[in-house]
């Protein structure tokens, strides 16, 4: 009988006798279907699959709202007359103390903006709310925006392949401290991922100090052999009661994914060397990660990075990747 240690949390293989197979087996499918569980309860509590139930489900409904009106003023053949559903579940929305928050503020402004796109043709209700409260002040550009060509061309005059080539997991980082502004910049960058509806259900976390960073990363196998050389980490979360109905289920993986992503490439821009650690865990695991955080119930853990900033030379893995035939397939046959 051999058993094998497990490496980074994962025990690579095991030869056994068939009872201790078979044993090894029915745990697997106890964590595997506990795991499952653990996720659709979650979900299921949180998300407003039948009604908004907390200030999170209206911000979240209030978004998607808004985000279908700005959907239809900006199509080619933008045309009055349609969303009035919609706007009037947002104006009640935000007649609903929903107009406090900052998803409301863009509510409050892309309603606007969508009356006057259709000349003050709305119905009774929008046009009640509209009376009643003043427009805020100057707010962030809401309803649509016009680009043109040569304006993207100029913000994307650069080799993206090579940036994108030039980025590797570090596992290894120089001593001095991140600075917070490359932080705070990176979270604007991350911001800019597109999201479900524009729900923007993620939040990061990130602790810079030796001692917190220590208390969180333990929670996490993969940077057992580096942790101690991070400047700072990070851990993303997703709202479920920023999900609506059944189908998103697994939107907060996607959502978070790429938030995720955006981070990390961010963190590069910044000169800073940055790896995903990931959050594959049991529901054990998730639970003590989420008792050291103080975490709701309704933020699920999606990834962690670890960053800090570069040593002058450093060795990493070459991660060689597959021929792009391997992921592209251009106009393959249909059935
Ligand atoms: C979701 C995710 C989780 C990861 N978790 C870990 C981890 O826990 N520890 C680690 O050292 N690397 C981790 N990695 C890094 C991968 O090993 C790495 O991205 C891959 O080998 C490709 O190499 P590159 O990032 O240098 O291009 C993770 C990557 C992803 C996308």
């Amino acid at each position: 009988m051999t058993v094998q240690k497990p490496e980074a949390g994962r025990a690579v293989s095991a030869t056994t006798s068939p009872v201790a197979r078979l044993g090894e087996a029915l745990k697997v499918e106890a964590r595997f279907w506990r795991g499952v569980l653990y996720d659709a309860w979650r979900f299921r509590r949180h998300a407003w699959l039948h009604r908004a139930r907390s200030g999170e489900n209206r911000d979240a409904r209030m978004l998607a709202d808004a985000h279908f009106l700005e959907y239809g003023m900006a199509l080619r053949e933008a045309r009055t007359g349609f969303g009035f559903a919609r706007a009037t579940r947002l104006a009640r929305d935000l007649r609903d103390a929903g107009h406090v928050s900052d998803a409301g503020a863009v509510g409050d402004s892309t309603l606007r903006v969508w009356a006057a796109f259709n000349a003050g043709e709305v119905p009774e209700e929008v046009a009640r709310y509209l009376a009643d409260r003043a427009a805020p002040g100057a707010s962030e550009a809401a309803g649509v925006s016009h680009l043109d060509r040569a304006g993207i061309a100029k913000a994307t005059d650069f080799d993206y392949l090579a940036f994108a080539g030039s980025r590797h997991s570090v596992r290894r980082f120089g001593p001095d401290p991140v600075p917070e502004d490359k932080i705070r910049r990176a979270a604007r960058a991350a911001q800019h991922a597109p999201s479900s509806c524009n729900r923007q259900t993620c939040h990061l976390r990130v602790w810079t100090e030796r001692d917190l960073i220590d208390r969180v990363r333990v929670h996490q196998a993969g940077n057992r052999t580096f942790g101690d050389e991070l400047g700072g980490i990070a851990v993303i979360t997703s709202d479920l009661r920023h999900w609506e109905h059944p189908g998103e289920r697994y939107q907060a993986w996607i959502d978070g994914g790429l938030f995720a992503m955006s981070f990390v490439h961010a963190l590069h821009a910044e000169g800073l060397g940055t790896c995903m650690l990931n959050w594959s865990v049991d529901v054990g695991t998730d639970k003590g990660l989420r008792a050291t955080l103080g975490l709701d119930d309704a933020q699920s853990v999606i990834v962690l990075v670890g960053f800090g900033t570069l040593p002058d030379d450093l060795t990493v893995c070459a991660s060689p990747r597959l021929p792009v035939e391997t992921v592209l397939s251009m106009n393959p046959p249909l059935t």
